[in-house]
């Protein structure tokens, strides 16, 4: 094969250099040192090239000793005979040597190169092709040395197929990665197929390689880099990632690049607006902002733990960059909460970032009396009491003030009010003190009043104001009734009585007493004539009265006359007449008014005169009151009549009485003239006092009999135990009890007393008896029926 080889391109050669052939191979027989033997035994060198690119075959030519020197190159490919290069160099030095290649394709893509270094002379072939693949052989040839020979195995690279990538769920990659989570792992296998020599396979981001190592087995003819990166860091996000596979630099990179996408948690979040202190009074707008989230994030906001939803907001958001604006309306108890201003990445779970800052409520204050020291009302009067503000506000209050029944508290130190800021202090409180306290603080976010305190001061017994010191009628051997008033609190839980006698004061024995609801009263005969006050002294809880009530004992005297009386016309029809009593004379004292007609001689001057004459008009009625004021419903239109009026006392009646003379009622009033038939005294029906004695005597003897009806008369007005009572002249009796009843009126109850009523109709009755007997014109019958009416009117 080999020779065949040789004849078919021997016409091809030049003479020279078949000349040339022909003495080499002589020299090569007589030398015998190029034995296939030889040549086996050596190990090729692997040299890589690459299909249509140049290779260089390198052969070492130095001689072995310095005084040697190079005369014949060879370079064989394979088992071929015949060289396919060679340099002569017989005729001079080494790069004047004289190449030869055989006339072939590859002889004619062959050059011989000497380098300036004789180690590195090499074969450079030209745009290789896997036919140049195959082993070669350089043989040198030295003047007085040995030959050498060097063996070179040339391949061809072959190139892996192009690099493919995967994500964890073994989908093929295209252009974009991901999305992954920033932190989180990233996973991505790259892999080849074949290749010679065996591929490395990389990956590569920016510039800097992450994983070089192949998680294939090694004779796997599929290559793979798995590349896993734990916690994804920020800077991946809009990068690329490149899986290198090369075989050798010869070849070039085979390279895969894809775009990662990375989902990127907020990096910072911070509300920006300043921490200040916070109105209620309204609305603060407070900024938030947040960047470095991928997708931008999404703001939101709590306050103590709870999202805010009814807040207004406003929201910015540019690439990775958000902005929210939060107008919010504190209250007084979000004092000292967290705000948080939390930044979301919507695709990314977990991925958030957040700032919290404690809020500062500036709030009006929350006020409340409390008492100092454990003190609860009521407190005993001349007890000090101090009395706390308390409260609770931002900022702190300024100003205080207090109230005592709604009426500012002003320092002052005589009656022990002491208000100092927030404290009140009282000294030795009084009755007075009783009432409801309550504060006011202000701050700068406005003022607030507290409820009030209830402080009750208990105090010892004391006379009513009015009766402190009282002046008491006395008629000797008569019983005396002494009410003594007090006032206290709590109530009262003794009365003691004491006389002051000139031999000094005692002990009130064997009288009656009786206490109600602090009144004590006292039932006594004045027995000793050096008589001077009764004293009433009541004790309670708190302590025993200061002041004694005084009660001078004076002997008693005739009332004095009602004064400045006057007539009025009633609203509802009838005549009023209303006086101004007079002194008492000691003791209780009642009023008369008696009406009579104006008839004959007009207007007595008084009574002492008329009882002398024996020519007083007789009363057609008497009215009795409580107080000189009466109403007169019954009277007959048109006609005169003269009023009396006069005051009476268990002692006897004022002096003179008070003469209304003239008295008419003009307009008939309509509700009276319907029945007024039955209640008008007539003149013609009382007997005419100018009438003859014999008359007079008949009516004389008339009373006489009827005494003893007066008797009765007392005993029924005891029993009924009512008020006014009306005395009526027998010749009026047309009247019918039951009209009587009908003639009652709502009266007069102001000031009397049902308790005193019993004793004051007794006093009257006396009077009257007194007057019957002294006026020896007995002009009064009493019927028993007439002391029971509830009413002075008429
Ligand atoms: C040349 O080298 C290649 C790669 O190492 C090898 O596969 C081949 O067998 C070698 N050829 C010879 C003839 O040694
Ligand atoms: C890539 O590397 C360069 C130089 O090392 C660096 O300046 C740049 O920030 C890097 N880029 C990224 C996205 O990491
Ligand atoms: C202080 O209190 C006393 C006793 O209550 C009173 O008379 C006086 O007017 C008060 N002074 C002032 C300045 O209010
Ligand atoms: C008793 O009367 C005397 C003389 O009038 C008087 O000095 C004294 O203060 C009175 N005592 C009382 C307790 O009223
Ligand atoms: C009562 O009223 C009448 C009529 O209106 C009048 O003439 C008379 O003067 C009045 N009497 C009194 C006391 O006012």
């Amino acid at each position: 094969m080999r020779m065949e080889l040789y004849r078919n391109g021997i016409h091809d050669f030049e003479c020279q250099y078949i000349f040339f052939v022909i003495f080499v191979l002589l020299m090569d027989f007589s030398l015998s040192s190029d034995t296939p033997e030889s040549q086996r035994l050596q190990p090729a060198k692997v040299i890589w090239g690459v299909s249509g690119k140049d290779v260089e075959l390198p052969c070492d030519v130095t001689p072995p000793t310095p005084f040697d020197s190079v005369k014949m190159i060879f370079w064989f490919k394979d088992s071929m005979g015949m060289p396919l290069y060679s340099l002569d160099a017989r005729g001079g030095p080494l790069n004047e040597a004289s190449h030869l290649a055989v006339t072939d394709e590859l002889g004619s893509r062959s050059y011989f190169i000497i380098d300036d270094q004789p180690s590195n002379a090499r074969l450079r072939i030209q745009n290789i092709n896997e036919k140049d693949e195959g082993v070669f052989r350089c043989r040198v040839d030295f003047i007085n040395s040995p030959t050498r020979n060097f063996k070179v195995n040339l391949t061809l690279v072959v190139q892996p197929s192009p690099p493919k990538i995967f994500d964890v769920e073994g989908k093929e990659v295209i252009s974009d990665a991901g999305p992954f989570l920033e932190g989180r792992e990233l996973f991505l296998s790259c892999q080849v197929n074949g290749g010679r020599p065996r591929p490395s396979l990389t990956w590569w981001h920016n510039g800097t390689i992450l994983d070089g190592v192949i998680d294939s087995s090694k004779d796997s003819y599929k290559i793979v880099n798995d590349l896993v990166i734990s916690r994804l860091p920020r800077n991946f996000y809009g990068s690329h990632l490149e899986c290198r596979a090369s075989s050798s630099h010869l070849a070039g990179d085979l390279i895969r690049k894809i775009s990662v996408k990375v989902y990127l948690k907020p990096s910072k979040v911070k509300i920006v607006s300043s921490n200040d202190l916070l109105s209620v009074n309204k609305a603060h707008t407070i900024r938030c902002e947040t960047s470095g989230s991928f997708p931008p994030a999404k703001l939101s906001w709590y306050l103590g733990g709870k999202i805010i939803k009814t807040a207004s907001l406003t929201e910015e958001v540019t690439d990775s960059f958000t902005t929210s604006l939060l107008t919010l309306n504190v209250e007084a108890e979000d004092d000292g909460k967290d705000l948080v201003c939390r930044a979301d990445n919507p695709r990314y779970p977990g991925g958030s970032a957040e700032d919290r800052r404690q809020i500062h409520v500036a709030y009006p204050p929350k006020v409340a009396v409390r008492s100092d020291s454990g003190l609860t009302s009521p407190v005993k009067e001349g007890a000090n009491v101090v009395f706390k503000c308390e409260t609770v506000a931002r900022p702190d209050p300024h100003n205080y003030n207090w109230y005592h029944d709604g009426h500012l508290i002003q320092y002052n130190n005589t009656a022990g009010l002491e208000p100092m800021g927030n404290t009140l202090g009282m000294m030795k409180v009084t009755k007075s003190s009783d009432g409801q306290y309550s504060c006011s603080a202000a701050n700068s976010e406005g003022e607030t009043y507290s409820p009030p305190f209830t402080l009750t001061v208990q105090y010892a017994p004391r006379c009513v104001k009015g009766f402190e010191v009282m002046r008491v009628g006395a008629l000797s051997h008569e019983a005396l009734t002494v009410d003594c008033h007090v006032d206290a609190l709590p109530e009262v839980t003794r009365f003691s009585w004491t006389y002051n006698t000139s031999k000094g004061v005692l002990p009130v024995k064997g009288a009656r007493i009786h206490n109600q609801d602090g009144v004590s009263t006292l039932h006594f005969i004045p027995g000793t004539a050096d008589l001077e006050s009764l004293a009433c002294w009541a004790t309670n809880s708190v302590g025993r009265q200061e002041k004694p009530c005084l009660f001078y004992i004076i002997p008693a005297s005739n009332p004095e006359s009602p004064k400045s009386c006057q007539l009025r016309n009633a609203t509802n029809g009838g005549i009023e007449v209303t006086c101004v009593a007079g002194k008492d004379g000691g003791l209780p004292q009642s009023f008369v008014l008696e009406v009579s007609d104006i008839a004959i001689p007009a207007g007595p001057p008084s009574v002492t005169t008329l009882s002398d004459q024996g020519e007083r008009s007789l009363p057609l009625f008497r009215v009795l009151g409580e107080t000189p004021i009466f109403r007169l419903h019954s009277l007959e239109p048109g006609r005169e009549y003269q009023f009396l009026v006069y005051a009476v006392n268990a002692k006897g009646r004022s002096e003179p009485p008070v003469v209304l003379s003239k008295v008419k009622v003009e307009v008939p009033v309509d509700t009276l003239k319907e029945n007024g038939s039955a209640i008008i005294v007539n003149a013609e029906d009382s007997p005419p006092t100018s009438q003859s004695l014999t008359l007079i005597l008949l009516v004389l003897t008339a009373i006489a009999s009827l005494l003893i009806v007066g008797i009765i008369a007392v005993a029924t007005i005891l029993a009924c135990r009512k008020r006014p009572s009306v005395v009526r002249r027998p010749s009026t009796t047309r009247y019918k009890p039951s009209d009587d009843a009908e003639l009652s009126e709502a009266g007069f109850s102001d000031g009397f007393h049902r308790r005193s009523a019993h004793y004051r109709a007794s006093l009257y009755l006396q009077e009257i008896d007194r007057n019957s007997r002294q006026d020896a014109g007995p002009d009064l019958i009493l019927s028993p029926t007439t002391f029971c009416l509830q009413t002075s009117e008429y």
